[in-house]
């Protein structure tokens, strides 16, 4: 079964409780929160506080994904929020072992994440350490944005490496530009979850479109 993991970026951030609500009455397996420090991506986005409110609000899986220039120093004040999963940028951190190590030892799941022309190779003496690689189909930043096509090789080499490697436990999770029309080739390349943001809350009916997403098989 695919997992979907709707991106409250595209969501109102004026009233993130209703976008929760949806996200759960939709079923979703994450909830995926884009952390961006206008360092490492050129916007600004939500910190451990707003996690922390939000919280209360649904019990679904938090997926952190963190485009900052040093997650490490995030790490506390996130797991303290209520994340579930934190995924860091590979290209963002100088000793990847000893950051998967500390946020296991604050008991989360870890990924770790990689720009679109960033090649697997950085991640792979990783891979038998962590639980998901978040391949990003768009330049992290922004949502709205389309979806790099050569993105499905990468996802497809991944998915071929863990197998290879006896690894198919690590979670393939693909972000950005992720729509109906496209998201049957993402989940064939091999794709386990799915981050949808405008996909989603830029839809009249949210809850509809997690529905159809979740309902998207292998062919
Ligand atoms: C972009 C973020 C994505 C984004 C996805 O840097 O990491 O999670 O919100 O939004 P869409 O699905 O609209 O590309
Ligand atoms: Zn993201």
């Amino acid at each position: 079964m695919i997992k979907i993991a709707p991106s409250i970026l595209s969501a109102d951030f004026s009233d993130l409780r209703s976008a929760l609500n949806l996200c759960d009455a939709g079923m979703a397996d994450y909830i995926h929160i884009d952390v961006m420090d206008n360092h490492f991506v050129p916007n600004l986005t939500i910190g451990p506080a707003v996690v922390k409110s939000i919280r209360f609000v649904s019990k679904t899986y938090f997926d952190v994904h963190l485009m900052v220039t040093n997650p490490r120093r995030l790490l506390n004040s996130f797991a303290k929020a209520g994340a579930n999963g934190i995924t860091f940028h590979i290209e963002a951190v100088d000793n990847p072992g000893s950051l998967i190590d500390q946020i296991k030892s604050l008991k989360l799941e870890v990924g770790i994440s990689l720009k679109p022309a960033t090649p697997l190779e950085k991640i792979t003496p990783f891979l038998d350490q962590i639980d998901r690689v978040l391949i990003m189909s768009v330049e992290p930043g922004f949502g709205g944005q389309n979806f790099i096509e050569s993105s499905l090789e990468k996802i497809n080499l991944l998915h071929q490496m863990l197998l290879k490697y006896k690894l198919d436990r690590v979670e393939i999770e693909v972000d950005g530009g992720i729509k109906l029309e496209n998201a049957l080739d993402v989940i064939n390349a091999g794709a386990d979850v799915l981050v949808v943001g405008s996909g989603i809350f830029k839809n009249d009916d949210p809850v509809n479109q997690i529905n159809k997403f979740k309902e998207l098989q292998l062919s």
